[in-house]
């Protein structure tokens, strides 16, 4: 392996990311962190937290480019995304997520998207929705060595035959379907299953039957992993706030302050202050003509 190498310090980087395997043997030990991320600085951030995995997902498709939900989204996007992340990420976990379209159609786009968002990105593992229905795609980039984590439950992708953004598997025969789900993507290879917007007790259950980690955004404590978009967690946008986000941050008014506080300081000739100029010797200005 060494020959491929570039210098001492790829080989360090190499060398601090964890496996697949290594979060499939911490199930049940401690509770694993995860956070979405779309850009260098935020991966760099993340990182340096300690957070275990970065989840570059296709809500960067709402809360980075400002559509209405994620199905706009391309697979040059999210690698687009996925790269800088990467960049960043030098400890962290990083999934992207394959976007709408770019699996639903065969086995065959599934693996070759897959494939491409891997080589081109330099992530860890993919991320789709879907559960048994999609279990051959699974299977089919699993055997292509790339590790998938599946998605269950709320999949935005499909919320115009979900009929919108709503929490699922509340009745025994939606709950048993996800968890029929989950086992048929973990029997299909994949390593873990995200679990969104999911009664807890149900997720708990899930999480309990199957020995894929389930990576936890609205199903309550029991789950392996949690996961929180970033811009939801740090207060980054004013509006709507789901239920399950917990605001540990409120970054939309630091920012309007800030942006505030410019435009006055601009307007009044505050700024640029001195420390903020550069200068030039007089007799050079003298030479002007
Ligand atoms: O796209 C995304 O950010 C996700 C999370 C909500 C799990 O899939």
């Amino acid at each position: 392996m060494l020959h491929i190498c570039k210098s001492y310090t790829d080989i360090l980087r190499i060398s601090m990311k964890k496996t697949a395997n290594y979060f499939l043997s911490q199930k049940g030990e401690r509770r694993l962190t995860m956070l979405t991320a779309y850009d260098y600085h935020t991966a760099c951030a993340i990182d340096e937290a300690g957070i275990d995995m970065i989840l570059v997902g296709d809500s960067l498709g709402n809360v980075m480019l400002g559509y209405e939900n994620t199905l706009a989204v391309t697979v040059d996007d999210m690698i687009h995304h996925g790269k800088a992340v990467c960049r960043g990420a030098r400890n962290a976990f990083v999934v992207v997520d394959m976007p709408f379209m770019s699996y639903q159609t065969s086995i065959y786009d599934a693996v070759k998207n897959a494939g491409r968002i891997m080589k081109e990105t330099n992530c860890q593992a993919v991320k789709l929705e879907g559960g048994a229905g999609y279990a051959d795609r699974v299977h089919a980039i699993v055997e292509a060595g790339i590790p998938v984590v599946g998605h269950v439950g709320l999949t935005p992708q499909s919320f115009n035959t979900l009929g919108g953004y709503k929490v699922q598997g509340k009745t025994a025969q939606a709950a048993q379907q996800l968890l029929d789900d989950a086992r048929a993507l973990e029997a299909a290879g994949a390593f873990a299953v995200t679990l969104e917007c999911v009664p807890e007790a149900l997720a708990r259950k899930i999480t309990e039957q199957v020995s894929a980690l389930t990576i936890g955004i609205g199903a309550g404590k029991y789950c392996d992993a949690q996961v929180l978009v970033y811009q939801d967690m740090l207060g980054y946008a004013d509006g709507f706030t789901p239920k399950f986000v917990k605001k540990y941050a409120n970054l939309h008014d630091t920012m309007l302050e800030a942006f505030h506080h410019y435009k006055e300081e601009c307007e009044s000739g505050a700024f640029p202050a001195k420390e903020h100029t550069f200068s030039i010797d007089e007799d050079v200005l003298e030479k002007l003509y």
